[in-house]
């Protein structure tokens, strides 16, 4: 049944936009699993996607009415907008949900919180107010993650008539957990999305957490259904990607970086606690401890991109992922082989690049929702690669059989599992991979979204 009008509403819009000093506007995609799988909206005639404006440059554009079709980009107060996304979205529910907090200082909940919290409420319900006013009758309206909890509750309220979704990239905390927000608060979160017709998760482990928080804190809930959809890689765009001519150049610079006869291990992420970088470089530091035979044998290619700023838990981490991997050169290295190749400036042609040449592929999150480059790996690379997997990464559910599966807090086992990646034979990675890519892409990301929209229908 065809959909009259689809809107989709986000913090993070397809693009964002940096104010040069000379006062020009530069566009740039935006990173992270949201935006990836939500590129499919562009196929749909009739859709609108609502974000936020993130920045001064966004607020810029704003103001000179410069934007992509299909995108209204919303203007919120500054000071609203930091206290949401900053302080509520990224350093209360993201790390409820990632489990991510350390006693004896955190969590504390108190008049700090609840103004921050004020702002959410206000963030929100601009959101709902625009959705409101842009949605065309009976039109599906898709809400995206925790930046976003009370805007389903809220766009109830204001119209009755739309067909609401909403779905969550992250991971959802166990019940004990989630019940560390003062009780107000997680019945707030709770009930507004619960204003949706259908919510959607990752995995199964994230819906049913979802559920048990619910019958836990409101006793069910109350109608609302649950789905399960695993947002895969996009094998046509990647494989095309992937070989073109900046992808092929950067091939060629990195493998002038590594040297000849050596194996890769490449890890490619946003700096995020979650992604458990430190720990990573850690069990690598004990691989060329223990195994000395891997010395002048291997090199670490560790793209970490930075990743919300503006909060000092996360300049702390870059700096911490800096100086772990500074220590392992001066440790080991010598005047031809530097074990740690340590990138932080973006560039996804490079991560491509790395995605072709890996041997293996490190990716071993405390908590990760899916986790894509676990699956866009296996589907790009070259000669095949292993992948040394968390079991906290959504990407698990359906990437575990074929990957060397860690506990992402067990630095010894972590390094154990590089040895056996890195000692695989080469026809058995070769397997591996193919099965591995067949897995990541079973769902890719225009299914995901139709399979959503279609869900939503009455
Ligand atoms: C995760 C979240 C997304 C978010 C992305 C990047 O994937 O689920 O909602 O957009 O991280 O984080 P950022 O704060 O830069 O938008």
């Amino acid at each position: 049944q065809a959909v009259a009008q689809v809107l989709v509403a986000s913090n993070r819009g397809p693009v964002t936009y940096s104010l040069g000093d000379d006062g020009t506007l530069d566009a740039k995609r935006g990173g992270g699993g949201l935006v990836s799988g939500l590129s499919a909206i562009g196929d749909e005639a009739d859709a609108l996607w609502v974000c936020s404006a993130l920045g001064e440059g966004d607020r810029e554009a704003v103001r000179r009415g410069i934007g992509e079709p299909g995108v209204r980009m919303l203007d919120i107060d500054a000071a609203v907008h930091a206290d949401a996304y900053n302080g509520i979205a990224n350093s209360v529910l993201w790390f409820v949900h990632h489990m991510l907090y350390q006693t004896p200082l955190e969590p504390a909940f108190g008049p700090e919180f609840r103004a921050q919290w004020a702002s959410y409420e206000t963030y929100n319900r601009a959101f709902a107010e625009a959705l409101a006013e842009s949605a065309a009758d009976g039109a599906a309206v898709l809400v995206q993650d925790y930046h976003l909890t009370l805007v389903p509750g809220m766009l109830r309220e204001l119209r009755p008539d739309l067909r609401i979704g909403h779905f969550s990239h992250t991971p959802w905390a166990p019940v004990d957990y989630f019940r560390m927000l003062p009780d107000d608060i997680a019945e707030q979160v709770l009930r507004g999305m619960l204003g949706a017709d259908r919510l959607g998760f990752l995995t199964g482990r994230w819906a049913d957490a979802f559920t048990e928080c619910c019958v836990a804190v409101l006793g069910g809930t109350s109608g609302t259904r649950v789905g399960v959809h695993g947002l895969g890689a996009d094998a046509d765009f990647l494989r095309e990607r992937a070989r073109r001519a900046d992808v092929e150049e950067r091939l060629s610079a990195l493998r002038e970086q590594i040297g000849p006869d050596r194996k890769v291990i490449v890890r490619v992420d946003r700096t995020e606690l979650s992604k458990n970088i430190v720990r990573g470089l850690h069990a690598y530091r004990l691989l060329l401890e223990e195994r000395p035979e891997w010395r002048g044998r291997v090199v670490h290619v560790a793209f970490a991109y930075p990743s919300r700023q503006d909060l000092a838990v996360y300049r702390d981490y870059t700096a911490e992922v800096s100086r772990v991997a500074s220590a392992i050169n001066s440790a080991y290295g010598t005047d031809d082989w530097t074990p740690v190749l340590l990138h932080v400036k973006d560039d996804f042609a490079r991560s491509l690049a790395a995605y072709r040449l890996a041997d293996v592929a490190l990716v071993n999150p405390i908590r990760d929702g899916m986790n894509l480059v676990a699956k866009e790996v296996p589907v790009v690379s070259d000669e095949g690669c292993a992948l040394v997997l968390s079991r906290e990464a959504g990407a698990f559910e359906e990437l575990g059989e074929d990957a060397v599966v860690v506990n992402p807090y067990d630095v010894s086992g972590t390094g154990q599992a590089l040895h056996a990646a890195l000692t695989m034979s080469s026809a058995e990675r070769a397997e591996r991979t193919k099965r591995l890519a067949a897995a990541a892409t079973a769902l890719p990301p225009s299914q995901w979204f139709l399979d959503q929209l279609h869900a939503l229908a009455p």
